[in-house]
């Protein structure tokens, strides 16, 4: 073990459950385009993750098909298969390896401080299985065995890549091996970190939602994301002139947002732009672009 300065190198992943939304696209996707530019990218789809899930546990060939589609809108959104490496986590079994050696270093506390396996979990949390529980160790050590530096992903990641970091931490102090691993930085950014349910403003867009119509999918076609955004819940004032009138309108603030990062604008541009305007018209444009 020796103490080195780490070459850049950015790692993410997503779960094959389900099909990926706008979310995970303005979220994560549309960051790991941008970093393959950069520096060396390693992208990974975590079909073990998966396994935490009852639709991937439980349905193996559903799990294979959902594999693919995820690999090929990797492809689809710009992930450049001959620039980066692009893989499949079960194919390299150092990552449950790794893990499992990181189950003996992450300390039960800070599993505890997870807010994600609570949601996730629900109200019957003794019911849930253990994997759910541990999955943020093996997501650190999904980083971590390519000393990954930089970490792609939505707000939604926050939590997770930091106990990543008090992974990394602890296990350089107890072994006496500083800068074995490093520290891996979250890359955050842009207005679509956080990209809310299009019935429901306060509640993340997500691939579990019952309804589709609370996201849109990178499979829908024209036609359905006119549909979608037509009918997502809003509120009856027009738009804002101003992004302190955005308090407590959570679903006006969350399509300016999916405006915004779909036209690689900030905020108060698009605010600007249709300040006083009805939502009819603004849906329509969003529906456009
Ligand atoms: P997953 O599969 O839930 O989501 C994939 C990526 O999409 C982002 N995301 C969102 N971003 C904005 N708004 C949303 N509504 C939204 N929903 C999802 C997520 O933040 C994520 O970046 N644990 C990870 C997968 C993972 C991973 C890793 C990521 C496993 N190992 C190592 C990075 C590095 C997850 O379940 O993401």
């Amino acid at each position: 073990m020796t103490d080195t300065k780490h070459k850049p190198l950015c790692f993410s992943g997503m779960q094959p459950t389900n099909s990926l939304h706008i979310g995970n696209y303005l979220g994560a996707l549309k960051n790991w385009v941008k970093l393959q530019d950069q520096m060396t990218c390693v992208y990974c789809v975590v079909d073990l993750h998966a396994l935490t899930q009852e639709s991937g546990y439980a349905q193996p060939a559903e799990l294979t098909r959902s594999i693919r589609e995820v690999t090929a809108a990797y492809i689809a959104c710009g992930v450049d298969p001959t620039r980066v490496i692009l893989f499949n986590q079960s194919q390299v079994p150092e990552h449950a390896e790794l893990a499992w050696v990181f189950n003996c270093v992450a300390r039960i506390g800070w599993l505890d401080r997870m807010t994600q396996f609570k949601e996730k979990s629900g109200k019957h949390k003794e019911r849930a299985s253990v994997g759910l529980y541990t999955y943020p160790v093996l997501m650190a050590a999904d980083i971590l065995l390519y000393k990954g530096t930089h970490v792609p992903v939505g707000e939604d990641q926050r939590q997770h890549l930091e106990l990543a970091r008090d992974i990394a931490q602890k296990f350089n102090n107890d072994f006496h091996a500083p800068n074995f691993f490093p520290q891996p930085e979250p890359v955050i950014t842009g207005p679509g970190t956080r990209v809310m349910s299009l019935r429901d403003g306060t509640k993340k867009m997500s691939k579990s939602d019952e309804s589709d119509f609370s996201r849109i999918n990178l499979t829908d076609d024209a036609d359905a994301i006119a549909q979608k955004i037509r009918k997502a819940r809003t509120d009856p004032l027009p738009l804002p002139a101003h992004k302190d009138e955005l308090k407590d309108r959570p679903e006006a603030e969350n399509l300016l947002n999916i405006y915004a990062a779909l036209a690689d604008q900030d905020r108060d541009t698009v605010i600007a732009q249709f300040a006083g305007q009805q939502f009819s018209g603004f849906k329509q444009a969003l529906a456009d672009l």
